[in-house]
């Protein structure tokens, strides 16, 4: 297949580039992920565009190995929720490692997953195997990966908040969705408002020095 060369626009921010990249990182370091979330609804329109701005990732040769479930329906988000907690119990009664529980702890994480009824929004992240039409992907989990943290971002910069919730295993999510084969469930992300007064753990995140090396 032959795909045109067009020009290339490159985006120029309003400012010079580190005045720039310094409100970026203000605006990115006021997310948190939250587990408590209003019943406040959030208008579809929004999803969309925050959907959209994920399905702008980077991904190997091009394949956006991606789907957003976006589930509103409350009978839908209730069968979701029922499921998830019936995966967790068994995860935090019998799966999880000691170390992994003693980790957990500061989050204040149970089964409990009653925020999936109040929240507006759930997006079930998808990676697919396969194309639709059953061709090859590449580099599915980096791309998929990618594309999850965009929609965090793109989520928080609309003023939203979110939680990044793996329950694990996932499969469920495919029955309950009614998705096909090829789509792998690879992360359930409650999105909408916080709930008064909701509280998030108060962690340090690592300085510029233990994260990254310069080789000038
Ligand atoms: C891959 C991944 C899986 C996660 N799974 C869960 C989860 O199942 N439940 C949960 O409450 N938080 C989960 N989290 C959220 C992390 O606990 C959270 O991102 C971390 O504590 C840092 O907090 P922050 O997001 O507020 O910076 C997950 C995060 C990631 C990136």
């Amino acid at each position: 297949m032959t795909i045109q060369q067009i020009p290339y626009h490159p985006y120029t921010p309003p400012a010079d580039s580190e005045t720039a990249a310094r409100a970026f990182y203000e605006i990115v370091n006021q997310r948190r992920t939250i587990r408590a979330f209003s019943d406040k609804p959030v208008p579809r329109e929004v999803i969309e565009q925050v959907l959209l701005a994920a399905g702008t990732a980077p991904s190997g040769a091009h394949k956006q190995p991606w789907r957003f479930i976006a589930v509103s329906n409350a009978e839908l988000k209730h069968k979701i929720r029922m499921a998830a907690e019936e995966v967790e119990r068994e995860f935090y009664e019998k799966r999880a490692s000691d170390r992994w529980l003693e980790d957990l702890e500061v989050f204040g994480t149970s089964p409990d997953k009653s925020y999936m009824d109040t929240v507006p929004w759930l997006i079930i992240v998808m990676a697919l195997r396969t194309t639709d039409d059953g061709g090859q992907v590449y580099y599915l989990n980096e791309s998929v990966g990618i594309a999850t943290g965009m929609l965090l971002t793109a989520a928080h910069h609309a003023g939203l908040a979110t939680l990044t919730h793996t329950p694990s295993p996932m499969n469920f999510l495919r029955e309950v969705l009614d998705r096909p084969e090829h789509e792998r469930p690879y992360m359930v992300i409650p999105m909408g408002y916080p709930a008064d007064h909701c509280t998030v753990p108060d962690l340090q995140r690592k300085s510029l020095d233990e994260i990254a090396l310069f080789k000038d």
